[in-house]
């Protein structure tokens, strides 16, 4: 069985054809190919829908095309069509999702309809036969998500963001600093220089028991601290005290301030994301975390999670770093695992840009 998938839900256009090789023994990846948006969203700050659409339209054709030549293979020989349907813009999902039911269509093959978030939730698993149930902890740009996962399709959530999504706040911050788009990157970059202890900055509803996230009033300590620390001469704009932190500082590029708010900044996140998952791992009596997502490319992060798990017999599965931001090979394993299960999507069914995953 060999099928082909296409990504489409943000500013990556992304195709992948994965290839089964017997039930017990998991699966070959044939080809990924992944052509980010990156440069087109960078002048604006963030992804501009529209663009992305358009973006997605002009670069698809290519991607089969190269797909298909680097898996040496022909569309005569893929025996089902997968694309993301959801969550995610609804302009882009269309692309991705008419493309693939197109070629269903033409090729008389099945078609299925992929949750973009069980995609990721089942990467740290890629090319296995199969998956063990965990505690899966996703951190994307769209997403901060606590799921218990029994099986393929068998899902709970137990925690989500009331707010900004982990990497959002990774990318609101770095625009704050000035540090540019995708801020995740940039902010580790940054961090790895710095002091995690320097700023005193908010670990938000870490003690309420629950288990949902709350980012966006960790953004907003960063802001209001921007203007204390430009009057306090740490930076190059300090003869100026600026009130207005909308205006993007310009601090000098090795100023050790940023460093340190960087790395005070992604350590707050990383608690968070620790104690939340230890949380959910002990409520649900699990014995295996999973992480994945674009903000599992963290290495603090990663590095993080496996001493918390190491030191509480927990056994961690996270995904490669080429599978934690968007990829098509994600949304291809899915569908393998789902057409094994003998499950197919109708051709009628539509994208949902708020799709849930349980
Ligand atoms: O999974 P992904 O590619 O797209 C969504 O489904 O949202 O995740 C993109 C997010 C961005 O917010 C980006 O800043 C963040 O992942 N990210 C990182 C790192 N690399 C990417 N965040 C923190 N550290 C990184 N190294
Ligand atoms: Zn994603």
């Amino acid at each position: 069985m060999t099928i082909l998938a296409i990504e489409t839900s943000c500013d990556e256009t992304a195709v992948a054809i994965l290839r089964e090789r017997n039930r017990q023994s998991g699966s070959d990846l044939l080809a990924s190919e992944v052509a980010s948006q990156i440069a087109e969203h960078e002048k604006f700050g963030g992804v501009v829908p529209e663009v992305a659409s358009r973006n997605h339209l002009a670069q698809l054709p290519h991607l089969l095309e190269r797909a298909t030549a680097s898996a040496k293979i022909t569309m005569n020989e893929i025996d089902a069509f997968a694309a993301t349907s959801g969550p995610g813009l609804a302009s882009s999902l269309l692309v991705g999702n008419s493309t693939a039911k197109g070629l269903a269509i033409g090729a008389g093959k099945p078609f299925l309809a992929i949750n973009h978030l069980e995609g990721h939730l089942l990467s740290p698993f890629f090319g296995r036969e199969g998956i063990a149930p965990n505690i899966s902890l996703i951190v994307s740009g769209g997403h901060t998500l606590l799921v218990k996962v029994r099986g393929i399709g068998d899902y709970d959530t137990l925690g989500g963001t009331v707010d900004d999504a982990a990497g959002e706040a990774f990318d609101k911050v770095a625009k704050l600093l000035g540090l540019g788009y995708p801020g995740g990157p940039a902010i580790e970059a940054r961090a790895k220089n710095g002091d995690p202890k320097k700023f005193d900055l908010p670990r938000s509803m870490l003690n309420s028991g629950e288990l949902n996230f709350s980012f966006s009033g960790l953004k907003t300590a960063v802001r209001y601290l921007l203007p204390v620390i430009l009057s306090r001469g740490d930076g190059e704009g300090s003869r100026k005290r600026r009130e207005d932190t909308r205006e993007i500082p310009r601090f000098a590029r090795d100023d050790n301030v940023v460093n340190d708010l960087c790395a005070s900044f992604q350590q707050a996140v990383i608690d968070v994301l620790r104690e939340k998952s230890l949380r959910a791992l002990r409520q649900t009596n699990s014995g295996t975390l999973t992480l994945s997502g674009g903000v599992s490319c963290n290495c603090a992060l990663r590095e993080d999670l496996r001493a918390m798990c190491e030191k509480n017999g927990i056994e961690l599965l996270v995904a490669e770093p080429w599978l934690c931001t968007d990829n098509a090979a994600m949304i291809a394993f899915a569908a393998l695992l789902r057409l094994q299960r003998g499950i197919t999507s109708r051709l009628e069914e539509e994208i949902d840009p708020n799709l849930a995953l349980a």
